[in-house]
């Protein structure tokens, strides 16, 4: 069957779904319009503007964005220009600032200006731009991620999931005409396919770098997953996403097949467990954990990869993409109007071991059923 085949065969289940998320959010919008969302406490969102810098602080005003642009509808644009309003306080303690700056505000500044043309938002998302550029290593040809913590130095990390702040940077070099910023990105890119995706598709959250000379791995350390050599199921979807949206702004195959060997993977991985994607797709089988957010992030660049390539990689990806989103619809997704977040089970590491709705869960399963009913606006 052709993509467009299996969309219609999905179509009233997708318009089901989608009716379902804007009559909820079109709630939540109003009720949360003043908190920047990170999980829920009672089943209410939570608020995490008092942690100005934290690294998801975009992804409420990116899932307004998204909504506005599908729904036209202002109570969804108020919401995502209060949210950016908020996260100006961010600005004030930039040596605060991280590698996430892309998911902070290439989702709200910068998706405002490219839906609205507002130029204070283009200024916004450029400085951010720029913030990200200055962490780049010239020596070392990486990024750095974190800032130092009381205990150590980070000056040589890198991670996987800086793969999903690069269009910040792609962005950034088309919008002024200067390759400086993609040039950067494509850098770390190729860093990234060097260090941390592994022969099979599997891929290394934290790769500690000699910050000082290029190309010296010093260390594999496990992150978020279960241990060393594991694969932690949401570092590979941030490769799987980041490395097809690298393909899209550098056309540069290399990051096409890169994408499509970790998407082999997550999708080889994630069938054997009914299609609901577990925290690690090395962690023992008990205890049970789950992580709701590789499912929507990986389906986003799975649909993408659909997109482009050959009738029958694209029937095989597509079809793959629909069976996690009805698994996880049916097992995960909370539609009652009285609590605030959509997608249960997430899951923020391995070693936590505990499963929460995490914002940004619900934010990459709306994008994904909005690629689905086939919009054209891609918020990267
Ligand atoms: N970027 C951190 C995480 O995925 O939890």
């Amino acid at each position: 069957m052709s993509y467009s085949e299996i969309i219609s065969e999905n179509k009233s289940w997708i318009d089901e779904v989608w009716e379902k998320l804007d009559k909820k959010l079109s709630v939540t919008a109003i009720k949360s319009r003043n908190k920047i969302p990170y999980s829920t406490k009672n089943g209410e969102h939570d608020d995490r503007s008092g942690e100005i810098d934290w690294w998801t602080n975009g992804f409420w005003g990116g899932l307004m964005w998204l909504m506005y642009e599908a729904t036209k509808n202002e109570e969804y644009k108020i919401s995502a220009e209060r949210n950016e309003e908020i996260l100006e306080r961010a600005f004030d303690n930039v040596a605060k600032l991280h590698h996430d700056v892309g998911f902070m505000w290439h989702l709200t500044s910068g998706a405002n200006y490219r839906l609205t043309g507002n130029r204070k938002s283009r200024n916004r998302a450029l400085l951010s731009a720029m913030i990200l550029a200055s962490r780049y290593n010239v020596v070392g040809g990486f990024f750095r991620c974190w800032n130092d913590s009381d205990k150590e130095s980070k000056a040589g990390w890198t991670i996987i999931d800086s793969m999903m702040n690069l269009p910040l940077l792609y962005w950034a070099s088309n919008e002024i005409g200067d390759t400086r910023f993609r040039n950067i990105a494509i850098k770390q890119a190729d860093m990234t396919m060097r260090d941390h995706v592994r022969e099979d598709g599997a891929v290394n959250h934290i790769v500690v770098h000699d910050p000082d000379k290029e190309g010296v791995v010093l260390e594999v350390k496990p992150g978020q997953g279960y241990g060393v050599g594991s694969c932690w199921s949401r570092g590979n979807a941030w490769a799987l996403y980041g490395f097809t949206l690298s393909y899209l702004y550098t056309k540069q195959d290399k990051y096409l097949q890169t994408a499509i060997k970790v998407a082999d993977y997550f999708i080889e991985q994630t069938k054997k467990t009914d299609w609901l994607p577990r925290i690690d797709f090395c962690q023992p089988d008990s205890p049970k954990y789950y992580d709701s957010t590789a499912g929507a992030i990986a389906v986003c660049g799975i649909i993408e990869l659909a997109k482009i390539l050959n009738k029958e990689k694209s029937e095989e990806y597509l079809s793959c993409a629909i069976n996690i989103l009805k698994a996880m619809e049916k097992n995960w997704c909370n539609w009652s109007e009285s609590e605030d977040s959509i997608l249960q089970m997430g899951s923020e590491a391995y070693n936590w071991g505990r499963h929460m709705p995490i914002i940004y869960g619900d934010f990459y399963f709306v994008e994904a059923i909005l690629k689905l009913k086939g919009s054209k606006f891609l918020i990267w």
